[in-house]
């Protein structure tokens, strides 16, 4: 792996668990939003490497990545502890296969995100020529607290600014102004979701939908959007749905 060398801009504690963490951007590193990074730390005695979405637009300055700590993780406490100044190393390719590209054309883009999986979304939207191919953007964000919902200010203000987009904040363990309280998928399964929106419930011919975050969420997701008649995005074939798992359950 072709490794490089980053320097922390800025490291920010939004709640509990949540942190955002801007670093500087190699020379020459492209990337489409969506994209992920692979990050590690060099005081580690053993090289541990984790995938980072990229919050940052690929047009901005900067990387930017938004994640939890995980108590007792291998990495994440590490770049929660990071200081401006800090090193952070970075693969030097950016990777994955969770852009918006690559769906068929329809008319409406449902983006689904737990916890810190809103990242990739917020990098699209930064962008916004992404988000242009569709007539109407629904960007759907569930946390546990409303202190969970880092980005909740800047989502508002991009709803609020294109007359297309729409954002749902979903507090599942407390109370937010003008949003959900239940689960993603039980909001889509009882139809609530689509209410609240002013919308017919989901529909393959009509919608695209990216869902991120947790692994049970995307399974939930999975199951219900399969039932629904949607279809993946295959290598080379353009489909209605597309996941991003964050990471794997442990085995007991
Ligand atoms: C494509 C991709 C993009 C990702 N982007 C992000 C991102 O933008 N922000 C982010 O916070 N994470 C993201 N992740 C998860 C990240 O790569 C790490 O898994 C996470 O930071 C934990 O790493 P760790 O080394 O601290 O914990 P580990 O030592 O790897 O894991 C410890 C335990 O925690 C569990 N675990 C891992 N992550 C979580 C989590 N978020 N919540 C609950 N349990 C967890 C694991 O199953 C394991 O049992 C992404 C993962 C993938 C595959
Ligand atoms: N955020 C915190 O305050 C907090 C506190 C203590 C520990 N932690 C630990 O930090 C890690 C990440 O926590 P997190 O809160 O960022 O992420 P999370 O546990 O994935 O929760 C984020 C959102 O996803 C929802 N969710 C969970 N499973 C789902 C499913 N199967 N289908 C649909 N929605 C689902 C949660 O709803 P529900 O509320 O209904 O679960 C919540 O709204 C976890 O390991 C957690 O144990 C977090």
């Amino acid at each position: 792996m072709n490794i490089v060398e980053t320097e922390v801009i800025r490291v920010q504690h939004c709640s509990a668990r949540g942190v955002t963490l801007l670093t500087s951007k190699p020379e020459g590193f492209a990337f489409q939003a969506g994209h992920y990074a692979r990050l590690s730390v060099p005081a580690l005695a053993e090289p541990v490497w984790r995938a980072y979405s990229i919050v940052s637009a690929p047009h901005e300055p900067w990387l930017e990545y938004f994640f939890t700590v995980i108590p007792g993780g291998a990495l994440s406490p590490h770049l929660g502890a990071l200081q401006p100044g800090d090193t952070v190393l970075m693969a030097k390719a950016a990777m994955g296969f969770f852009l918006a590209d690559s769906l068929a054309d329809g008319e409406v883009l449902w983006l689904l995100a737990t916890g810190t999986g809103i990242g990739p979304y917020l990098s699209m939207l930064r962008q916004q020529g992404v988000l242009q191919r569709f007539d109407r953007v629904n960007l759907v964000c569930s946390v546990r607290e409303a202190a969970d919902l880092a980005y909740d200010a800047e989502c508002r203000a991009w709803a609020a600014q294109h007359a297309h987009c729409h954002y749902v904040p979903v507090v599942t363990r407390g109370e937010v102004a003008g949003g959900l309280h239940e689960r993603i998928p039980t909001l889509l399964r009882s139809g609530a979701l689509e209410q609240h929106l002013a919308m017919t419930p989901l529909d393959p011919q009509r919608d695209r939908v990216m869902v991120c975050g947790n692994p049970d969420f995307t399974a939930d997701m999975r199951a219900l959007l399969n039932e629904r008649g949607f279809t993946p995005c295959r290598r080379g074939l353009s489909g209605n749905m597309l996941f991003e798992n964050y990471w794997q359950k442990a085995t007991p």
